[in-house]
């Protein structure tokens, strides 16, 4: 079955009926794809969870198309705008209050008082919600604790047999997840590292970010489970010296049977970073996989994040 779609006039109404009418499309953003349903419509977002098979308290994003519809969905204020205008479109995700009481996006937010949106930094993404005429939620468009689908031809391979229509929008340019971060208290706390560097919403708030990761008494996302983004094959990180049978994953001066970025790029290895999870799964001849270490600053945070999670056993 072929339900990938190029970029026209034509199938951008035809996915934007489907997503009016309750069914799903996969669309690419810019940092991985999106499994998109209408956030209003349970059923759709019900039979998201169901593709996925993902549990119900792991709650979904919704994605906009216009920073003043920020003011109907959530509860917001000056720092919200500042940094919707600074950052969006963009990989940066917010957990906001509901303001709202709106039943129809419980599922959605798997019964929190909390949301979360962004506006993704894609062509076809913003296309598809402003014909759809509403927010669309959309977790990455992959199996439950697999690999994140970066092509349109990775989430035909994941779950094409689920999913209505695939947008096909090229190779995801940044490569990971969006970050977020929870502005919901007076400090910033960030629940995953990801596409926007701590660093820049740090620089430009000029205030500290903390890290909800560790420390038991700040709020964790519910997606933080410690297994996720697992290729088959077992993974060990931060390897220098690869065993005979293990196939490597480089990264700068460490180079492997593929090497995430040969110059130490970060932006150019978080790019990379999902295709050649893929690419060791089926490259792997012995079933193990090793990868270099990345540093841990910029986009090497996010990463790091996703290959910790990608080894636990
Ligand atoms: O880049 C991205 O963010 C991609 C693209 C498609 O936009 N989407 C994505 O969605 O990564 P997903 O579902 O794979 O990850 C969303 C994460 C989950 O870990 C979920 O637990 C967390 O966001 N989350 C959602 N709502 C939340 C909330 N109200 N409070 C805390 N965490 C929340
Ligand atoms: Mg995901």
């Amino acid at each position: 079955m072929n339900n990938i779609y190029t970029h026209t006039s034509e199938n951008m109404q035809k996915a934007a009926a489907v997503i009016q009418n309750g069914g799903l499309v996969a669309f690419p953003t810019e940092t991985v794809y999106g499994l998109g349903a209408n956030v209003y419509n349970a059923d759709a977002v019900a039979s998201i969870f169901a593709a996925k098979q993902r549990p119900h308290f792991d709650p979904l994003i919704s994605h906009i198309a216009d920073i003043d519809f920020l003011k109907e969905y959530a509860a917001t204020d000056e720092r919200v705008f500042a940094l919707a205008k600074r950052f969006w479109p963009g990989p940066l995700t917010f957990v906001l209050n509901r303001i709202e009481e709106n039943p129809s996006i419980d599922l959605a937010c798997s019964g929190l008082r909390t949301l979360t949106v962004r506006m993704p930094n894609h062509q076809i993404a913003l296309d598809l919600i402003r014909r759809s005429g509403v927010p669309i939620v959309a977790p990455s468009a992959n199996k439950y604790q697999s690999v994140s689908p970066t092509t349109a031809q990775h989430v035909a391979d994941g779950l094409g047999d689920k999913i209505d229509m695939i947008l096909d929008g090229g190779a995801c340019k940044v490569g990971v997840e969006s970050t977020i971060i929870d502005l919901t208290g007076k400090n910033i706390v960030m629940l995953r590292a990801g596409g926007t560097a701590k660093e820049d919403i740090e620089d430009f708030l000029g205030e500290k970010v903390l890290l909800s990761e560790g420390n038991p008494t700040l709020p964790t996302a519910p997606g933080q489970m410690l297994r996720h983004y697992a290729p088959r094959n077992t993974l060990r990180i931060n390897v220098t010296l690869p065993e005979k049978d293990e196939y490597y994953i480089g990264f700068g001066s460490y180079n492997g049977d593929l090497n995430l970025s040969p110059t130490g790029n970060l932006k150019e290895a978080a790019a990379n970073l999902f295709a050649y999870l893929r690419l060791a799964d089926t490259g792997a001849e012995y079933g193990k996989i090793a990868v270099a270490p990345v540093p841990t600053d910029g986009l090497g945070l996010a990463i790091n994040d996703r290959l910790k999670r990608a080894a636990y056993k």
